[in-house]
């Protein structure tokens, strides 16, 4: 067995629990070694990241591909040290925002399109739900380009969605005009770390075959939140005041009282501000 095929093999068996089968002849085994292996990263080398690299990473993320070849995914770099620390200022909580040597944010473009369409005197019937989607779903997708790219060059990444918890700050700082919203930001840097692979769902409950079916949920996840507990428990449970302490804390349990708060509520009402119509 070669080693690309042991990375992969093992890195699945540890995220999903079951063997997955890898054809050693298959091409592209390199890149989908990393995929397989992929981990966050949050502590950071204090070493520069080139700037042609970071261009070259940016021009592979945006070769991704877009919807109806509309091109509705910008990135922007935070590169002024103050606007950086404005931004890390408002999130304390993620002190990788600050420790980061990039700091960049994908941004989902609904303006340039009814832009052309000014431009070539065409009516724009399309200012509905579909544009903020289009663009959304681009920019999603230009970031996880991005952090395929990253991490073939050995650098790592996070995302940092906890910016749209200030979404008018940050459109603020950044002068995002309308129908421009972040989708994320994202911390980038070489990797103070290995990291470590963080157990996804079982391929059961996520992969449906024909038809959508949830019908083993509760099953599942129960095993689930037995697994990972075995191999990284929760050091911290949530809001134990109002929940109270739980013998097994499992990543439902967490998830569930995550979302037990109203969270980034007004956000929809930002949307709307940035000149996006979500009917
Ligand atoms: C869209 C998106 C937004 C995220 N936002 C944050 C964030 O605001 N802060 C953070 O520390 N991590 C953030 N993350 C990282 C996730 O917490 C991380 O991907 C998840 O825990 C799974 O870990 P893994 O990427 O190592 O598999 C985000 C990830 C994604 C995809």
């Amino acid at each position: 067995m070669s080693d690309r095929v042991r990375i992969i093999e093992t890195a699945l068996l540890q995220r999903f629990g079951v063997r997955v089968k890898v054809d050693e002849s298959l091409a592209g085994l390199d890149e989908l070694s990393r995929i397989a292996a992929h981990r966050v990263h949050r502590r950071f080398l204090p070493r520069d990241v080139d700037a042609d690299l970071l261009r070259l990473l940016c021009a592979c993320a945006l070769s991704a591909p877009s919807k109806s070849d509309l091109q509705q995914a910008d990135i922007l770099i935070v590169r002024e040290n103050a606007k950086r620390q404005s931004i890390a200022d408002l999130l304390p909580e993620m002190p990788w925002l600050r420790e980061a040597p990039v700091f960049i944010v994908f941004l989902a473009n609904g303006r340039r399109l009814t832009q052309l369409s000014q431009m070539r005197g065409k009516p724009f019937p399309n200012d509905h739900l579909d544009l903020f989607f289009n663009a959304t779903v681009d920019a999603a997708i230009v970031m996880t380009t991005f952090i395929r790219a990253a991490e073939a060059a050995a650098l790592g990444c996070c995302p940092i969605s906890v910016i749209r918890d200030h979404a008018a700050t940050i459109a603020e700082l950044l002068k995002l005009p309308s129908k421009i919203v972040p989708v994320a930001g994202m911390c980038v840097g070489w990797p103070a770390e290995e990291g470590s692979i963080t157990l996804r769902l079982p391929l059961a409950v996520t992969i449906h075959e024909d038809s959508f079916s949830d019908s083993n949920l509760a099953a599942a996840i129960d095993a689930y939140d037995r697994r990972r507990e075995e191999v990284r428990p929760y050091r911290n449970q949530r809001d134990p005041a109002r929940f109270g302490r739980s013998n097994s804390y499992g990543w439902s349990e967490d998830k569930a009282r995550q979302y037990a708060v109203p969270l980034r509520t007004d956000f929809g009402a930002f949307v709307r501000a940035q000149g996006f119509c979500l009917d």
